[in-house]
């Protein structure tokens, strides 16, 4: 047997495993390359030789922006086979891809989920990616995406699940177990699930000038309580992996800070996985004039915590002589080993190694994973206006469905999805018509804006498809000016010039300034890019088959010079900031949306109203739907800490709950606030909950204002 049977600990079959290991044989097992088909033979033999940590399916470093092939479950097979079979320690290759939100059912965009408040849908929605990923032979998927994003300029906000640490935590949590599953009594990760991977490790979304790759500069205090508390819900979560970002952070590559990756994230947080570094993120030291050549970056990256490379070959070309110089201790590099075959044994992947044993395709585009992505897109979509056009009937008379994506498929799915079908949505178009086959649903092809004036002209009621396409944001695709792309504004004005009522949808990744937009139509709808059933969703929701409930995981600026706006900020020492020129609130706020029906949220007690350090307050209200028809509310509640000795935000989410009611119904809603809730990173980065007073509100929205107090005692 080349390694301890399974009924042996993760940690003795290691450690059998590591003392076998020659120097080049534990060097191959921190690196992931692409093996292209033209190198296929020279990489089969290096495996062969000295074996491989793992294979990334995506060929394309701008792997979101672009579809990219995934390995055949044939293919994958073979390279396992040889690994396995011909090497001399038989040690399993891990493979890895973007299953960022969905591998062949495409759910909505990470940032819409959020924007559903509903973490079990999450899990749901990564459950389902897991078993289609697994089902193809992959083993991995490096999601989820958790950067806090507060500049909606940033391609990459769409991946993540917006501005608020307590949500993306909930949201990255929820992500971890969906992909992992529970594990099993021995610790395992069970059949059908992945292995999922926290990033980009850290602060990746603090981008100046939201330009992606971009110096991030915040400080200590910001970066502990802001952009930390999803990695540290990840990692109380078990995410197997976690991914260090590409961009310089505070003075320091994020891929290159011992501070960041080794003294933060494995001691403080003590994380036991494997870390891994974004694409040539390793040689990218370079780039950022740290190392002068990939000798350096080898040693830096390595040293700071980076178990395993990227692509580049920095580790292959320097590591076995950075350890026999003694630069590098054969004990950093057996602790980054083990790291790397700890996670390979807990995926079960010397027990299983083979696609096409568990299931093999079965779990592709299964009706329930559509069905679930349908629902998640329409409780994902944010009713921003609506003066009661909305919902539609279909009976309305003649209903123009016009815009730019009134007849769009591919940017529905939003980006980041490979292998997918990319004829596989419908457009909203074929939607409302197959919905509603009696309808007068009259529309025009897109583009040709002088048609869809005309369709409104002979129309009763407008819906007008606006947004921006996947290809303007996600990786590397940023702007300086967030209104909707060219063309659009002057579309809206000239519908509206018709007199017809308009209910706008807006199809966008990122938060859009929509303010010339609101104003001209009785209803707006935010559909963001929500997957493979979003036009399916998208009618559900306009014509009332589902009462809309999201909120937004995200403000919604007024102009990109209000950038950056977010309701979690701190107070001011004098008068309240101001813009000469514009409100300095967002056009909607964080946590906002509306509904088809009306709600009531009253009754507020606190309990107790002085509680030890060690105890929890809770909080509690009645919430009532007030109005005609049954409805989901997303109850919100904001803490402040009256008086800190490090300044905080005026308010922070640090409840929610998302109740159906019917209408007239009423229910109690508690939330139980203790040290996790209340303490923050304070004097010297140490978690502290300091005595004295709290504000708390409840509501439907970060602008609750139905206020209570309490007090820390101690
Ligand atoms: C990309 C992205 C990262 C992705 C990786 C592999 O550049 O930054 O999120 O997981 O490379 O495709």
């Amino acid at each position: 047997m080349k390694y301890k049977d399974p009924n042996l600990s993760v940690e003795e079959r290691v450690e059998d495993l590591l003392a076998r290991m020659a120097l080049e044989e534990k060097i191959a097992q921190c690196m992931q390359i692409y093996i292209p088909p033209e190198n296929r033979e020279e990489i089969l033999a290096r495996i062969r030789a000295v074996g491989l940590g793992s294979r990334i399916l995506s060929d394309e470093q701008l792997a979101g922006s672009v579809s990219t092939r995934t390995a055949s479950i044939a293919d994958l097979n073979e390279v396992q086979r040889v690994a396995m079979e011909e090497s001399r320690l038989g040690i399993p290759i891990l493979s890895g891809t973007d299953v960022i939100h969905g591998q062949h059912t495409i759910f909505p965009i990470p940032l819409a989920m959020a924007a559903a408040f509903d973490p079990a849908a999450v899990e749901e929605a990564c459950a389902m990616a897991a078993a289609e990923t697994a089902s193809m032979g992959i083993h991995w998927t490096f999601a989820p995406m958790m950067d806090i994003a507060r500049d909606p300029r940033w391609g990459r906000i769409i991946e993540g699940f917006g501005e608020d640490p307590f949500l993306g935590s909930k949201m990255a949590a929820a992500a971890v177990r969906g992909f992992q599953g529970e594990l099993d009594d021995k610790g395992y990760i069970r059949p059908g699930r992945v292995l999922a991977c926290a990033k980009h490790y850290i602060g990746y979304g603090a981008a100046e000038g939201g330009r992606d790759y971009n110096t991030g500069e915040i400080t200590d205090h910001t970066l502990r309580n802001i952009y930390l508390p999803p990695f540290k819900a990840a990692v109380k979560a078990g995410v197997g992996t976690v991914m260090s970002a590409f961009h310089d952070l505070n003075g320091e590559p994020a891929s290159g800070s011992r501070y960041l990756l080794t003294d933060i994230l494995k001691e403080e947080l003590g994380f036991k996985g494997l870390v891994i570094s974004d694409w040539s993120a390793v040689s990218e030291l370079i780039n950022h004039r740290v190392a002068a050549d990939e000798h350096e970056a080898a040693r830096q990256a390595f040293d700071a915590g980076v178990d395993m490379e990227m692509i580049s070959e920095c580790y292959n070309r320097h590591l076995a002589g950075l350890v026999q110089a003694g630069v590098i201790s054969q004990e950093r590099l057996d602790d980054a080993v083990r790291r790397v075959l700890s996670v390979k044994f807990r995926l079960g992947l010397f027990e299983h190694p083979y696609a096409g044993k568990d299931g093999q395709m079965e779990q592709l585009l299964l009706e329930s994973h559509r069905a679930a992505s349908r629902r998640l897109a329409a409780r994902s979509m944010v009713l921003l206006k609506n003066d009661g056009l909305l919902p539609l009937k279909p009976d309305t008379g003649r209903i123009a469905v016009i815009g730019p994506y009134a007849n769009e498929r591919r940017s529905l799915l939003g980006s980041w999805v490979n292998d997918h079908l990319v004829d596989q949505p419908q457009t909203l178009v074929e939607a409302v018509r197959a919905a509603f086959p009696e309808a007068q649903i009259l529309t025009a092809r897109s583009g040709l804006y002088d048609e869809m004036l005309m369709a409104a002209a002979a129309a009763d009621v407008v819906v007008l498809a606006l947004g921006e396409s996947h290809a303007r944001n996600g990786e590397y695709n940023c702007v300086a000016s967030i209104e909707l792309p060219a063309g659009q504004q002057a579309l809206v004005d000239a519908v509206a010039g018709l007199g017809k009522p308009v209910a706008a949808v807006v199809y966008t990744g990122r938060p859009a300034a929509l303010t010339r937009v609101v104003s001209h139509v009785n209803a707006l709808l935010l559909a963001w890019h929500p997957g493979s059933l979003g036009a399916e969703a998208t009618a559900d929701v306009l014509f009332g088959a589902v009462n809309p409930g999201g909120k937004l995981p995200v403000s919604f600026p007024r102009s990109e010079g209000q950038i950056p706006v977010h309701y979690n900020h701190n107070s001011t020492g004098r008068f309240n900031p101001r813009y000469l020129d514009m409100p300095v609130t967002p056009l909607f706020p964080f946590g906002f949306g509306l509904s088809y029906t009306s709600f009531a949220i009253d009754g507020l007690d606190v309990q107790p109203q002085a509680v030890e350090p060690g105890g929890k307050v809770r909080v509690t209200v009645t919430v009532t739907n007030t109005g005609t028809r049954e409805g989901e509310e997303v109850v919100q509640c904001y803490v402040q800490d009256c008086v800190s000795r490090r300044t905080r935000p005026v308010r922070e989410l640090k409840g929610f709950e998302r109740l159906a009611l019917q209408p007239g119904e009423s229910r109690r809603v508690t939330f139980e606030l203790g040290m996790d809730e209340l303490g923050y990173y304070g004097p010297g980065g140490k978690w502290v909950l300091e005595p004295g007073d709290f504000k708390v509100w409840v509501g439907s929205s970060s602008e609750a204002s139905l206020e209570g107090r309490f007090r820390v005692i101690g």
